[in-house]
């Protein structure tokens, strides 16, 4: 039976509303999550599902440090989910190999080796033999190669659907076609939020709306500059043995096999755009960027293509905690490439700071409230 008041409502059934729902439902919290489409219908149901700490890291610092924590998580949280859902997410830890085909790449690879060397991180300099060694489809151009062996990936939509069935079987109540419109305000708290469904009480409020967070946080004087940055991908069927085994990642493309027998090809970048239909000219770039890298796949079946609004922020990190304005308001968003990475670990962090417990890593670099200073200095 539906409780009348829930400890937490989560706003948003992608990769992180739906992680937040888990671990909340995980500590015995009770749960109700509101997803205006279907479960995985925004981002992360378009994602490549790469989980990139290293690769997608420009320099040391706690950004770093939260997308190595959940890459670390990741890894057994597939099988834990597959227990509590009957989903497996297909978790696969096969290395992120980038690649250079010409010297101005190679040069910024190899500086990324250098800090990440020091920083005591596995990355592995390849010459052009050992890179074709280790991706045996790439073409001839290749000059040289970073090798991340700790990097994997995951099949997102089914990461995002077994995290809901978790929930679920823990008892959260999965909302699906239950746009959120408006807040129940109680003087300096919120009482809980209105749906298409009807009105929710909740102890907290959790939101995890992707790139439309903005809008709804406005609904409440919060500001949360977070934008669209439109990613298409497209994928084609391979035949068996794949050419490749890890994600490969040039300059221009990637190419992530898929346990299916799919080779994902992603992904463009364009900020502002609203409408994450795929376009003759996206599936074009991409197509010829893969084929240029690994020309085999230019004679594979084509698939499909599809695209998706990636939660951007000013300075490319989430934006985590509680809100200043609301004493139980609490934000999840712009995580922007990494979302899919980044869901265990926000789940966990995010959980944990609604129900007044002590988060495992500290967020405050990821506040909300930065932003603003940033803006103000
Ligand atoms: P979303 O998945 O967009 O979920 C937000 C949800 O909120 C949506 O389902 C939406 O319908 C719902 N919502 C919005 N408004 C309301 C409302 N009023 N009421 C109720 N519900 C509402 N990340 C990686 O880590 N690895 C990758 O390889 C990777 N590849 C990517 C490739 C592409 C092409 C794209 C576009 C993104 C990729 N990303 C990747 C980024 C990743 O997809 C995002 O960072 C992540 O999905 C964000 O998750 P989210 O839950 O915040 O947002
Ligand atoms: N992280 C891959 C992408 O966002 O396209």
């Amino acid at each position: 039976m539906t409780p009348d008041l829930f400890d937490i409502a989560v706003v948003g059934g992608g990769a992180v509303g739906c992680s937040v729902a888990y671990h909340a439902a995980k500590r015995g919290a009770s749960v109700a999550l509101f997803e205006a489409d279907r479960i995985a219908s925004g981002a992360s149901g378009a994602a490549a599902g790469m989980l990139n700490a290293q690769a997608e890291s420009h320099s040391p610092g706690p950004m770093l440090d939260l997308m190595l924590e959940s890459r670390k998580m990741h890894e057994t949280f597939s099988g834990e989910l597959r227990e509590h859902s009957g989903l497996d997410p297909e978790y696969i830890r096969a290395g992120t190999l980038r690649v250079a085909t010409d010297e101005a790449f190679a040069g910024k690879l190899e500086s990324t080796y250098e800090w990440q060397r020091r920083e005591g991180l596995s990355a592995e300099w390849l010459d052009a033999d050992d890179t074709r060694e280790l991706g045996p489809g790439l073409s001839p151009a290749t000059l040289a190669g970073l090798y991340f062996p700790e990097e994997g990936q995951i099949n997102s939509p089914r990461l995002v659907k077994a995290l809901a069935l978790a929930a679920a079987n823990m008892g959260a109540e999965i909302l699906e076609c239950a746009s959120v419109s408006e807040f129940l305000m109680d003087g300096d708290r919120l009482a809980g939020l209105r749906s298409v469904l009807g009105d929710f009480h909740a102890g907290a409020v959790v939101l995890a709306g992707g790139a439309a967070s903005g809008s709804l946080a406005s609904k409440l004087g919060v500001e949360i500059p977070v934008f669209p940055v439109k990613g298409e991908i497209l994928s084609v069927e391979a035949r068996h043995p794949t050419p490749i085994s890890a994600n490969i990642w040039s300059d221009a493309c990637y190419l992530v096999p898929k346990r299916d027998g799919r080779i994902v090809i992603g992904a463009t970048e364009e900020t502002g755009v609203y409408d994450r239909r795929p376009t003759l000219g996206g599936v074009a770039r991409l197509s010829g960027a893969a084929a240029r890298l690994v020309p085999e796949v230019s004679g594979l079946p084509f698939s499909s293509a599809w695209g998706g609004l990636r939660p951007g922020t000013p300075d490319g990190m989430p934006i985590l905690g509680a809100a200043d304005e609301w004493g139980n308001l609490f934000i999840a968003t712009g995580h922007y490439r990494n979302g899919v990475l980044l869901a265990p670990i926000t789940g966990e962090i995010i959980s944990a700071l609604a129900l007044g417990e002590e988060p495992k890593m500290d967020v405050s670099p990821f506040s909300p409230g930065r932003l603003r200073e940033k803006a103000k200095r």
